[in-house]
């Protein structure tokens, strides 16, 4: 019986985890998975009330307690410097150590891109999640003054290259993806390029089946734009991840439709959107849900029931073909409408 830690989170969080579960409790009822959910509540409003952002306890109980976490955003304006989004997302990625952030970026409908001739874009992005620039290594010195000294230092170690460069080819092989991108910015930061080139040349020897490139993160980003189908897997360190998910996500639909798994393979899981907490359309029902309902997919397929995944994938499909969508796809539905529309969907067929 798979238990799921659900938590909603911030802003347009709520809204779109509430299609996510609306759409998780049909694929209860139809494919009866058994799943139990557990609802969490984290986030601005919790620490606004009671000065706690998660507790050694929690992160306790969502590792050892729960078989998957599904997570909708968190930040909020009301809580400056957004400290409870870092305790509470960048704490479950570095002490859950969910190293894998696996972000697919597919476009169904050459007409859901911004591009003039798409092409078949199917990329996936593996994001290192532990370290990098987000280790938060560094400080600030004479702050507040015009002498200010602010350090941000870059980790990254033969250990956590090695095993997302791992992943990302296990990931290829498994999935029948020929080659394997290396994205980083060896040419300006050479300390950082060295071990991850090295090691990346090492790990790809382990995978004489899969061709090998590596792309400067410049270059990379305009090559997204100009000819996305010439990629298949990139694996990149936190931050240039970070950024180049975003990109994908608006070349296949909008960073609304985009979906993610953070992952320690075999331990922990955790899935979210790529989006964030949106507050510029919190509460108005502009939020598309499907980024959180193609994150319900990728959780499905982890827990190993892949005939509810597909379930799921196929009515979101549907309703993007139906032109059940919201304002950010063009559509005219609100966020329940989308999540109502695919939940229904979902019963219809397999009713
Ligand atoms: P954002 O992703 O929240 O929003 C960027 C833009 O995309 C906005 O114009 C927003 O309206 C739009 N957008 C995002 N998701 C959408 C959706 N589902 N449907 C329609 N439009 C959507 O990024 P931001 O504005 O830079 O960040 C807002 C807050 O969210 C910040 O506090 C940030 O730190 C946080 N954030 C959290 C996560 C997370 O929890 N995983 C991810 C990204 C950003
Ligand atoms: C994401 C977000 C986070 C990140 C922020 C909120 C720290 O942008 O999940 O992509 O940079 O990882
Ligand atoms: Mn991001």
């Amino acid at each position: 019986m798979p238990r799921i830690a659900v938590i909603p989170g911030d802003g347009i969080g709520l809204e779109v985890i509430r299609e996510a579960v609306r759409v998780l409790e049909v694929v209860e009822a139809r494919f009866a998975p058994g799943c139990e959910l557990v609802h969490w509540d984290l986030g601005a409003d919790r620490y606004l009330r009671d000065g706690i952002t998660i507790t050694d306890e929690e992160f306790a109980s969502l590792a050892d307690e729960h078989d998957a976490i599904l997570l909708g955003a968190l930040g909020d304006p009301r809580v400056p410097g957004n400290q409870h989004a870092r305790d509470i997302l960048l704490g479950l990625r570095f002490k859950l150590d969910l190293y894998v952030n696996y972000r697919p970026a597919v476009l169904f409908d050459p007409e859901l891109s911004p591009l003039r001739d798409p092409g078949d874009i199917r990329l996936d992005v593996f994001r290192e999640n532990t370290e990098g620039v987000y280790v938060n290594l560094g400080g600030t010195f004479k702050a507040g003054t015009r002498s200010e000294i602010a350090i941000q230092e870059d980790l990254n170690t033969w250990a956590g290259v090695e095993r997302i460069c791992r992943a990302a080819f296990e990931h290829a092989v498994t999935r029948g993806r020929s080659r394997v991108t290396l994205v980083d910015k060896a040419n300006a930061m050479p300390a950082a390029g060295k071990l991850w080139r090295r090691v990346f040349g090492e790990v790809a020897g382990e995978f004489p089946s899969i061709e090998t490139d590596a792309m400067y993160v410049d270059a990379m980003a305009m090559d997204l734009v100009r000819r996305p189908n010439r990629y298949e897997v990139i694996v990149t360190g936190n931050l240039f991840g970070d950024i180049l998910s975003d990109l994908a996500a608006e070349l296949v639909g909008g960073l609304g439709t985009a979906a993610s798994a953070n992952l320690h393979p075999g331990r922990h899981a955790l899935f979210e959107p790529v989006h964030g907490s949106a507050p510029d359309i919190a509460g108005q029902g502009l939020a598309n849900p499907m980024g959180a309902i193609a994150s319900v997919v990728l959780m499905l397929e982890y827990l190993g029931h892949d005939d509810a995944a597909r379930a799921v994938d196929d009515a979101l499909h549907a309703a993007v073909d139906s032109g059940v969508r919201t304002a950010d796809m063009g559509g005219s539905a609100d966020t329940e409408e989308v999540g109502t529309w695919i939940a229904a969907r979902i019963s219809d067929a397999s009713a």
